[in-house]
């Protein structure tokens, strides 16, 4: 269930590839800090990062991608840095453009979009049409994204349902519930990998992990996250003995 059958050749043996993936893209700013750089200097660098193990990904297996890349919470940091970000956000999905042609990757993006630029909504839109068709490895760019917020908006479409007279309280179930998640049909999330050694989930798909394992890697911060890092977490995940509940 959780491992891909051989596609072509990679470097990873691929009984280690979990089918979905969850990455936390943290330490950008400690990144720059320690180099006397500005924040927004990580997040450059980590853009292009995620460029790399997003194709590196794909070519591992990975069958689903979720990257968290702006939080709800992110808001709270300084206007400079947040714009930064959306400008990245921007240069990234108008390069991609072509990219996204080649790739045999579908886009989509997961988080509320309507505080963001109708301009970079406009780009979204694009991405996700452009490749709705491809059939490899499912990518999702969590984006003003938060767990809580997303289950909240969740129980609220289920409300609607139940005052408009389709369903009733008790129809509410597991899957009914994960349907109205940005996720919707996507299996659950194996393995959330978080570099910069922070230990924690920062509201990052709160329902979808619930049985995930975690890969904390505190020797390393993104921007200098390599496929070898990948791989080692890959190896770490095939260690793990899941018995979900079970025995
Ligand atoms: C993660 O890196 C990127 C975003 C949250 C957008 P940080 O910016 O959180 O980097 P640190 O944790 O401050 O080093
Ligand atoms: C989580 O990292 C969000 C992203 C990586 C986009 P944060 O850096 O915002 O999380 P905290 O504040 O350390 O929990
Ligand atoms: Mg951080």
């Amino acid at each position: 269930m959780f491992f891909k059958k051989k596609k072509e050749p990679v470097e990873v043996p691929l009984r280690l590839v979990p089918r979905n993936l969850g990455i936390i893209m943290d330490g950008n700013g400690r990144w720059a800090k320690k180099r006397g750089l500005p924040r927004q200097a990580g997040h450059v660098t980590g853009a292009q990062v995620f460029r790399k193990i997003t194709k590196y990904c794909e070519k591992c297996g990975v069958e689903y991608l979720t990257v968290y890349a702006f939080s709800t919470e992110n808001w709270k940091r300084p206007q400079e840095e947040v714009d930064a970000i959306m400008d990245l956000l921007r240069q990234y999905l108008k390069e991609s453009l072509a990219d996204f042609q080649q790739e045999n990757i579908r886009t989509r993006f997961i988080g509320d979009r309507t505080p963001l630029a109708e301009d970079i909504r406009q780009l979204m839109r694009e991405a996700e049409e452009t490749t709705a068709h491809k059939t490899g490895m499912t990518l999702n760019i969590a984006l003003n994204y938060g767990g809580q917020q997303e289950l909240t908006a969740a129980a609220r479409v289920l409300a609607h349902r139940v005052s408009a007279g389709e369903i009733s309280p008790e129809d509410i179930d597991e899957k009914m519930l994960e349907a109205a998640l940005y996720t919707e049909d996507q299996p659950p999330v194996d393995l959330i990998l978080r570099p910069s050694g922070e230990y924690r989930l920062s509201n990052f798909l709160v329902w979808q992990s619930a049985y995930a394992e975690f890969v904390f890697m505190d020797d390393i911060l993104w921007p200098d996250f390599k496929e070898s890092d990948l791989e080692r977490a890959f190896e770490e995940f095939a260690r793990r003995n899941r018995r979900f509940g079970g025995v």
